[in-house]
């Protein structure tokens, strides 16, 4: 079970976000990630200064489907992410950690290849190695929570983890590691809205928040917010849909700027829904389904919220990394998501380089997609709350012309 429970989809990033989530539940203020290059012994530290944990907290935290109670807005769930998360990296994991109401710390270790030679599951107390040492200095004489990780083997192979190769490999790490934490956890760096700000180091860089909607751009457009209920079970809970424009590459405040606002997966890929869950990024990057990604609607972005009282509706998985819009969310969202795509499409096409009309019948190519003429009519409609009339064009046009109807997509 527990060499099985370390694949269930995490990457060396989402792994330590999955362990920021703890630290932002236990209320710190700042967590700091250290990571160590040294071959086979090479470690991560994942350090906090939050409410850290007592005795039995220590071991209850290294136990699968660890209880208690959790409160709307808590990251925490299922009672898994510390040990999977940090299993998926590597074959050992410590806890050090300290309550206000303690003098020394608690220290625990869940190490795989124990287990596998007492064929028992054991969580053992370490001797004061270098890295539990390295922990001990890291909290100070402060509460908080370090979690280590060694035996990296899923990060430097055996046969590899030294070298050139290896460090290359592990400085890769890194640097994605930054982008995805400024990325994830954004709000919470920034201390927008209801998130509490915390400071998040990756060895001695702060990060700085990247911002997925360019909202310090001047040119960046936002369209109206809207809100949507949604029923998990017999509760109904609030989802809120914010839209943004971004500007094109000329009307950005610099190449530079552009080029960064693209995201780690670049312009195409970034377009779409950033769904976020308390306040902290779960999935972001295409339409959930809705639409597909192309390159005319790259400027488009949205975020959807949702608090933790939606789990069971958007069906969030142990990684925290993927959501499914709940069906009638995502119907929702077609027309607000479809008004939003057409104006991202415009504002692409200010930039777009002027082609030769070579359309069918001498239209220009811009206005040659039958689809997205329809799509803009169809929200005109919708926007200017003539339902009626655009059932009534809808039936005459399929009655009296189907074929322009199917291509206008009625
Ligand atoms: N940094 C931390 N500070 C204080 N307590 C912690 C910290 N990390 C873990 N814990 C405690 O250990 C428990 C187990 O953590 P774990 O991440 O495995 O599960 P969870 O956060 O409850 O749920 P999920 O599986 O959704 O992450 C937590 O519920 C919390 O009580
Ligand atoms: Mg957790």
């Amino acid at each position: 079970m527990t060499e099985s429970l370390r694949d269930i989809g995490y990457d060396f990033s989402s792994a330590v976000a999955d362990l920021i989530d703890n630290s932002i539940s236990a209320g710190a203020g700042k967590v700091r990630v250290d990571m160590e290059f040294d071959g086979e012994s090479s470690r991560v530290f994942i350090c906090d200064n939050g409410a850290g944990m007592t005795v039995n907290g220590v071991i209850e935290s290294l136990r699968f489907g660890s209880r208690r109670e959790y409160e709307l807005g808590d990251l925490g769930r299922y009672g898994l992410g510390l040990k999977t998360a940090s299993l998926s990296q590597g074959r050992s994991v410590t806890v050090v950690s300290r309550s206000s109401r303690m003098k020394d710390p608690q220290i625990h270790r869940l190490d795989l290849d124990v287990i596998a030679e007492y064929d028992d599951w054991i969580v053992v107390v370490p001797p004061a190695d270098t890295s539990v040492i390295r922990a001990r200095e890291l909290l100070a004489g402060d509460p908080g929570t370090v979690v280590i990780w060694e035996k990296l083997d899923r990060i430097l192979p055996a046969r590899q983890a030294t070298g050139g190769w290896a460090k290359r490999r592990f400085d890769g790490l890194r640097e994605k590691l930054k982008t995805h934490l400024s990325m994830v956890f954004h709000r919470f760096i920034s201390g927008e809205g209801s998130a509490r700000e915390i400071e998040i180091w990756v060895d001695d860089e702060r990060l700085t928040a990247w911002d997925p909607f360019q909202r310090h751009e001047v040119e960046t457009k936002e369209l109206g917010p809207e809100a949507f209920e949604v029923m998990a079970g017999d509760l109904a809970g609030k989802v809120h849909l914010r839209r943004f424009i971004l500007p094109s590459r000329n009307a950005f405040s610099s190449a530079e700027a552009f080029d960064e606002a693209s995201g780690p997966l670049k312009w195409n890929r970034q377009q779409g829904l950033y769904i976020y869950r308390a306040n902290r990024l779960v999935q972001w990057g295409g339409w959930g389904g809705t639409r597909a990604v192309d390159e005319h609607t790259k400027l488009a972005r949205a975020s959807i919220d949702f608090d933790t009282d939606l789990d069971s509706a958007f069906n969030i998985n142990v990684a925290k990394m993927r959501v499914a819009l709940p069906p009638q969310l995502k119907q929702m969202l077609g027309r607000p998501i479809s008004e939003l795509c057409i104006l991202a499409n415009n504002a692409y096409r200010v930039d777009a380089p002027r082609r030769r009309n070579h359309a069918v019948g001498g239209m220009s190519p811009e206005v040659s997609n039958g689809a997205e003429i329809g799509l803009a009519i169809k929200a005109a409609l919708v926007r200017t709350g003539n339902f009626d009339a655009l059932a009534a064009i809808s039936d005459l046009l399929k009655e009296e012309s189907p074929e322009l109807a199917r291509s206008l997509g009625f």
